[in-house]
């Protein structure tokens, strides 16, 4: 019997949804102040409580299919030069991967839906709450983070009027209308509490969520990170994979194992937070490139660790780039402080970019992998038992990876690249990756 993680779905979901926003300024807590606004609005329009979650739970993680920092950016600008539809269809895919989101799918695919486009009546349930998520898209955008939020409201009010019959049914303006005239729903939406404050009084603050949730959940962040570039797309997969099996040999219990493969999808989470163009860069990073880099393992700790109840799964992912000798980074550890976990993820994360292909080079073989691995351990910044282990098993820990990869290519080329693909605003990029491993 696994022992069951103590996971708060409020917390874990608010977690992820900063996660998305958290790189750049320009569009910091967007989804978050979204799904603030859309429970406002469902709560006002007095919507069923279940359509009062589904909306929410769409708003929190609705740009998900919005793959690139880039992306995310242009998409919060307005829509001139994106087509909006790429990244609703993307969202629909990654939440139908997991029952927990399911039910919000449909919302998410219709966020920008315009009311004329619609051929059902605004009192199909669909509808209803796709405007809903696409008003509070649209409030929120409006938003200059630069003014305070009461000296913005006229402005607002009128710009998210003139959209009534066309883009959103006027009824569900009406209810914007109504809440807008109270000061502590803008001063709420803007407060550097909103977060704590949806925390403690929003939906789902009483639920806890079960190991398989959080498994599945984490398994559409490992399609979101690594389908950011093509070059990339089997990365988290691969780590995960050959993590578990490394725990197995190493003998991990059933329920540290499966900790094992949440860790290693999570592991590259803070490279949300790193632009395309940095990740994508063919060859050598500048010091000023690199310095961005290496937030990436901070912001995965960040987001995990305050998530409460994920402790060995965040201190596992967050640990990926420390050296035993002290000589990684961000957080400079050194051997006391690296346990078992965090070094096996680290030796199977080179052990995975090593056999990758790279747009300058093939997968390496064993013979390459072998001595980088271990002039690694000899130099003391991997452990070596485990180095051993990896090489003791070679064939079948390589040949479970790489079965495990082709799965994720699958799901990458059939579904994200060809919408992408399709869309010619948004194309994967085919430019070669940085030399080095993330
Ligand atoms: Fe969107
Ligand atoms: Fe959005
Ligand atoms: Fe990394």
């Amino acid at each position: 019997m696994l022992r069951e993680l103590n996971v708060k779905f409020s917390n874990f979901l608010l977690s992820l949804s900063d996660a998305m926003d958290i790189a750049s300024p320009q569009i910091a807590s967007h989804q978050i102040r979204t799904s603030f606004i859309a429970w406002k609005l469902a709560l006002q329009a007095g919507l069923p409580e279940e359509s009062i979650e589904r909306i929410y739970l769409a708003a929190l993680l609705h740009d998900i299919g919005a793959l690139s920092l880039e992306e995310k950016v242009r998409l919060h600008a307005g829509f001139e030069d994106i087509n909006p539809d790429t990244h609703c269809i993307l969202g629909e895919a990654l939440f139908e991967l997991s029952p927990l989101l399911r039910p919000s799918a449909k919302i998410v695919r219709y966020h920008h839906r315009p009311w004329s486009e619609w051929d059902e009546p605004i009192t199909s349930q669909l509808v209803v709450e796709s405007q809903t998520l696409f008003l509070a898209d649209e409030i929120e955008r409006s938003i200059s983070r630069k003014e305070y939020i009461l000296h913005q409201t006229e402005r607002i009010n009128s710009k998210i009027s003139a959209l009534a019959g066309t883009k959103i049914h006027a009824d569900v303006i009406d209810v914007f209308m109504q809440i807008s005239g109270q000061e502590d729903f803008w001063l709420d939406l803007s407060s550097p509490r909103l977060y704590s404050l949806l925390l403690h009084f929003g939906p789902f603050r009483n639920i806890e969520i079960q190991r398989k949730d959080v498994y599945s959940i984490a398994s559409i962040f490992r399609h979101i990170i690594d389908f950011k570039s093509r070059f990339t797309a089997t990365h988290s997969t691969g780590v995960a994979e050959c993590a578990v099996l490394l725990s197995q040999y190493m003998g991990f219990t059933e329920a540290e194992i499966g900790q094992m493969e949440i860790a290693g999808y999570f592991h590259d989470l803070g490279k949300l937070a790193v632009p395309n163009s940095i990740l994508e860069k063919p060859g050598k990073l500048t010091k000023e490139e690199f310095d961005l880099i290496k937030q990436h393992p901070y912001f995965t700790y960040t987001v995990l660790s305050t998530i409460g109840g994920l402790d060995d799964i965040a201190e596992w992912a967050s640990f990926h780039h420390e050296k035993l000798d002290g000589s990684g980074y961000p957080f400079h550890v050194t051997s006391d402080k690296i346990n078992i976990g965090a070094r096996i993820l680290a030796v199977a994360d080179i052990f995975t970019a090593l056999a990758e292909d790279r747009p300058y080079r093939r997968g390496m073989g064993r013979k390459e992998i072998e001595k980088i691995l271990m002039s690694q351990a000899i130099a003391r910044s991997l452990d070596r038992r485990i180095v051993k282990v990896l090489l003791d098993n070679f064939g079948e820990i390589s040949s479970r990876v790489r079965l495990k990869q082709e799965e994720s290519i699958e799901i990458f080329e059939k579904k994200f690249e060809k919408i992408k693909k399709a869309d010619t605003e948004v194309v994967v990029s085919l430019k070669p990756v940085s030399v080095y491993s993330f």
